[in-house]
């Protein structure tokens, strides 16, 4: 009696075990300031690949037990006015709990204020320079390694393969990052007694470099060291060749990409650049990262791995803090230790800055390679 009473709970039980959806997932969103149009927008599809590359591996891999992880893509358009516009919307509409960007540190100099007094975290994957963005604020926290952190090191190395004693120095004169690579790069060959014989200037507009370039080279600089965004850059390695020049060129982050070679040809051949992400690390996070990008059909460049890295840095601090809130991916920065990522263990600074060995790349056979 008691059985046949029961029977139609279970059935009515089982159906609903059956119908339920999988266990809730809460979604969180990490915003993503990104140049996808203007003077940097190389490096924003790179930037995007990687992000979204990193969030569907974490949700794949379930890591975040109960979290669904969705990216707010926005174009900061290179601009600063359009990056505060994209800073604004992430904060106060869809309320993500971290952004990750903007593109440019020109960029970031206007909008990680804003970030600062919300109280949401900033993770900047790509701004290098030195000063103005981490020190912005407690909010502000950096992956990139900044000019300071790899050209001294870059310097060094191509002048004990090229032994060069005089320089010929050209720099952006109208962007924070272009600015501040110029004077590391100053220091750093006044450091290591190269002379520099003639420095030069140019604005993120300009196409023609003629007369700065034939200045330059009228001094006979052994190397020529630039500091400029690619699109400026691909310009000015393309006249230098041009104009007859065939020394060693060296170049600070924004030369870092792969447009560099896809604009300037075979001008591009032996360019020096320092970099961040060592891509024939043989790591298991780097050869994983590798196989996870080929598997996706994406070819991906330093910007590229930044940037999964920025998303897998917020995703560890969840982990570690137990909170899926701004205040608890802030929390849980500052006890990322030593974490796997295919920029090798990654740590935080006590500056918020990033904190991993640099390389150096050359330009061969079409491709950058990293200098042994
Ligand atoms: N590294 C460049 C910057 O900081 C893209 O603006």
């Amino acid at each position: 009696m008691a059985m046949s009473r029961l029977a139609p709970l279970a059935a009515a039980a089982a159906l609903l075990a059956w119908a339920s959806p999988a266990p809730a997932q809460t979604v969180v969103k990490i915003g993503a300031a990104l140049s996808m149009t203007g003077p940097a927008a190389a490096y924003g599809a790179q930037q995007k690949a990687g992000i979204q590359a990193a969030v569907d591996q974490i949700n794949k891999s379930g890591e975040l037990k109960g979290v669904k992880l969705e990216a707010v893509i926005e174009d900061d358009a290179s601009t600063k006015e359009q990056g505060i516009a994209v800073f604004q919307r992430l904060i106060n509409k869809d309320k993500v709990v971290a952004i990750i960007g903007p593109t440019l540190s020109n960029t970031a100099t206007a909008t990680d204020p804003l970030a600062q007094m919300a109280g949401v975290p900033v993770v900047a994957v790509s701004n290098t320079a030195p000063k103005g963005i981490t020190d912005i604020g407690d909010w502000i926290w950096r992956v990139s390694l900044t000019e300071g952190q790899v050209i001294p090191g870059a310097l060094k190395a191509a002048q004990a393969k090229l032994g060069f004693k005089t320089a010929g120095v050209l720099y952006g004169n109208d962007d924070a990052f272009t600015q501040a690579g110029y004077s590391v790069m100053k220091s750093a060959l006044e450091a290591m007694g190269v002379k520099t014989v003639g420095t030069q200037t140019f604005a993120k507009p300009d196409r023609d470099y003629s007369a700065q370039l034939t200045a330059l080279l009228g001094q006979k600089p052994d190397i020529l060291v630039v500091s400029a965004l690619v699109e400026n850059a691909s310009g000015i390695v393309a006249q230098a060749r041009q104009l007859g020049y065939t020394g060693p060129i060296l170049g600070g982050n924004g030369f870092n990409s792969p447009a560099l070679i896809a604009n300037a040809g075979k001008a591009a051949e032996g360019v020096l650049v320092g970099t961040a992400w060592n891509k024939v690390s043989t790591e298991k996070a780097n050869q994983d990262y590798v196989a996870l990008m080929k598997a996706r059909g994406h070819e991906p460049d330093q910007f590229c791995t930044q940037a999964y890295v920025g998303v897998q840095v917020v995703a560890d601090a969840m982990r570690l803090s137990g909170q899926h809130t701004r205040a608890g991916v802030k929390a849980g920065f500052l006890k990322v230790k030593d974490l796997p990522t295919p920029l090798g263990k990654f740590s935080f600074l006590p500056s918020r800055d990033g904190d991993h060995a640099p390389a150096v790349q050359v330009v061969k056979d079409g491709k950058f390679q990293i200098m042994q």
